[in-house]
């Protein structure tokens, strides 16, 4: 069987790496990786593949920035010539970005079946660009694997076959389980942040790139606003996104000296520093789901979420984008104690029936 593992921006990378691993214990299984190239700098890219002990991609698509359509419309050309020459048996596609949509459609409209990792989930909010890219790529998948209850009521809502959804926990919390038993086993010199880290005592890890955050100059002020009082009582650090950096650059965002801009860090650098921290602010998708799993208190400074059951039981709060609502969530959560966080069921790196981890 011939599969292609589709990847292209870093948020996929970390949801592959698992698949792909596994994938080498069945001899009758052979798994390409598909690199789109949506992502392209060494830390946004290579430096993950390092990290996950990945291999080299068997393609790399160079569809590099752009506007939605440029890039998407060139993933789905070069990926169709792939497609047509290998012929996979079935396409697998991860979490949200374009290069999930674009190989999805690609495949299906070849009559490749199409197996979608971390579908069903929904923030309801049409203006999110992935929210778009979610519900395209459900809305042709033959196999959905789910990593939460939302994730199957959703699916089931919109008419999905009960026997093509599979609630099977989250290939990026085998990752990260994964990730930790190697920094348990490196030495912490090797991590460039050592020395800042142990300096601050107590501190805050922040990561910003939601276009809806950064992009207007007036929505970024009012969160930086926020931020600024807060490094007050926790220094903050801060690995900066291209898109961010950009626009710190444009509009002329002051941050306070306490705050701590950075180059993006590979995933192990950032997983040595917030996992650490005494809270994280993000408007990731992703770090909500793993400061849920490792109980670290999370504001989410977003409006809404499609990943509920981080709020539900874990230790995520939506913090809103504006400064009182920012500042009102971060005194909240610093005054909790932590006792009734919960992990989300298989969200614990196990394979099913107890066979070790992942
Ligand atoms: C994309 C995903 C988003 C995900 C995020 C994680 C979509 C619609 N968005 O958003 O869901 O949370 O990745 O990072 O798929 N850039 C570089 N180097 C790179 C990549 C990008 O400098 O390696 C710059 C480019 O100038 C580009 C900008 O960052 O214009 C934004 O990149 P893009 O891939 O368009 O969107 P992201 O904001 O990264």
């Amino acid at each position: 069987m011939l599969v292609h593992l589709v990847a292209g921006a870093r948020p996929n990378f970390m949801k592959i790496a698992p698949i792909y691993r596994i994938a080498q214990q069945y001899p009758n299984v052979t798994c390409r990786i598909i690199h789109t190239g949506q992502h392209y700098d060494y830390e946004m890219s290579q430096a993950f593949f390092d990290d996950f002990g990945l291999p080299e991609p068997d393609h790399f698509l160079h569809s590099g920035s752009g506007s939605h359509a440029k890039q998407t419309a060139k993933i789905m050309i070069a990926f169709e010539a792939i497609c047509e020459t290998e012929k996979p048996d079935v396409v697998i596609v991860v979490g949200d970005v374009n290069s999930t949509l674009a190989c999805s459609v690609v495949a299906k409209k070849m009559l490749i079946p199409v197996a979608h990792v971390e579908a069903g989930l929904r923030s309801f909010d049409l203006t999110m660009p992935e929210e778009i890219n979610r519900m395209v790529t459900d809305a042709i998948s033959d196999y959905f694997f789910v990593t939460e209850d939302s994730g199957v009521k959703n699916l089931k809502n919109e008419g999905k076959p009960h026997d093509r959804i599979f609630l099977v926990g989250h290939v990026m919390i085998d990752n990260l389980f994964h990730q930790i038993e190697q920094i348990k086993r490196s030495n912490a010199s090797l991590f460039a942040s050592q020395q800042l880290k142990k300096r601050m005592g107590a501190y805050a890890f922040m990561t910003l790139h939601r276009p809806s955050n950064v992009d207007k100059k007036e929505n970024f002020e009012k969160i930086v606003h926020a931020i600024n009082i807060i490094s007050t009582d926790l220094e903050i650090v801060f690995p900066v996104h291209p898109r961010t950096r950009k626009m710190i650059d444009r509009y002329g965002i002051q941050f306070s000296d306490r705050v701590h801009l950075m180059e993006p860090l590979p995933f192990r650098e950032s997983l040595f520093l917030w996992k650490d921290a005494r809270v994280v602010l993000t408007d990731s998708g992703g770090l909500q789901e793993e400061t849920t799993a490792l109980k670290i208190p999370c504001l989410t400074l977003r409006q809404n979420t499609e990943r509920p059951i981080t709020i539900e039981i874990g230790s995520n709060k939506l913090a809103g984008t504006s400064s009182h609502s920012i500042l009102e969530a971060f005194q909240r959560v610093m005054g909790d104690t932590g006792d009734d966080y919960q992990v989300p069921s298989m969200w614990d790196a196990r394979r099913p029936n107890g066979y070790g981890r992942c």
